[in-house]
């Protein structure tokens, strides 16, 4: 597996949010992460992402344990995030916003990668010089997921990407993952809404104050709609 998450536990404060919650993501597999406003989704991928510190449990990238890395390092491992309302500069301009993420790029190859991000989300070329804040809800999803792809990660997390947006934009952000995907991203996608994003779900983790359930295959899912009334109540 590339991202295993093994009973991770973790809380602000004395209250404690995630309870042994177990997942995992396979090279070229789209995995969703479901659970109702509240359920702890943020919380989760924040402590993957050591920004939120463990109190049992684990996370392991591509077979390393990164749970006790400092958070400024977790991204070397190898995985990318994309937090729940973008965080971008909003005073610093689209290409500014892809330099910072390219900054963090070891490997010294950041104008291929540039290239190769500006390919991927052409609308961002046509917008480098303006500021990101007067960008649209769509664009701004396409540059934080630009940003979080500048080091080529082998796992990308995000976290409701498709909040507030128009159905095309939902749509041209899920063409955007499956050919993550299908290039052997491992994707962790976090939803509200099950239906803007089962379709291209390989396997599917409820979520529930703060507990996990066992993955689910979404044909399993799509053949018995009941299933996500009883865990989401929908
Ligand atoms: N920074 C924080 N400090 C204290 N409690 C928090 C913080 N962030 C989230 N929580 C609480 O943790 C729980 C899970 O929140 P969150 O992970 O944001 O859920 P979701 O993303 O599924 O909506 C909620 O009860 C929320 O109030
Ligand atoms: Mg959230």
């Amino acid at each position: 597996m590339m991202l295993s998450v093994n009973q991770l536990s973790s809380g602000y404060g004395g209250a404690r949010i995630l309870e042994d919650v177990s997942l995992a993501v396979n090279t070229g597999e789209i995995v969703c992460l479901f659970g109702r406003n509240g359920a702890g989704k943020t919380t989760c991928l924040q402590t993957i992402m050591g920004l939120v510190r463990p109190l049992g449990g684990d996370v392991r990238v591509d077979g390393r344990m990164v749970s006790d890395w400092p958070a400024h390092q977790v991204p070397l491992s190898g995985i990318g995030y994309v937090p729940q309302g973008r965080r971008l500069f909003g005073e610093l301009t689209v290409a500014e916003n892809i330099e910072i993420g390219l900054m963090s790029d070891s490997k010294g190859n950041a104008g291929t990668r540039r290239a190769e991000l500006l390919a991927m989300f052409p609308r961002l070329e046509e917008r480098m010089k303006q500021r990101a804040d007067t960008l649209s809800g769509g664009e701004q999803q396409m540059l934080a997921m630009a940003r979080a792809l500048a080091i080529s990660p082998k796992v990308l997390l995000l976290d409701e990407p498709t909040e507030g947006l128009q159905p095309s934009m939902i749509a041209r952000i899920r063409e955007t993952l499956t050919a993550l995907r299908d290039d052997g991203v491992a994707i962790l996608l976090v939803e509200q809404r099950i239906d803007a994003v089962l379709s291209i779900a390989d396997r599917v983790v409820f979520l529930d104050h703060g507990r996990s359930q066992p993955a689910i295959s979404a044909a399993e899912l799509n053949a018995s709609p009941d299933l996500a009334k009883r865990y989401l109540g929908v």
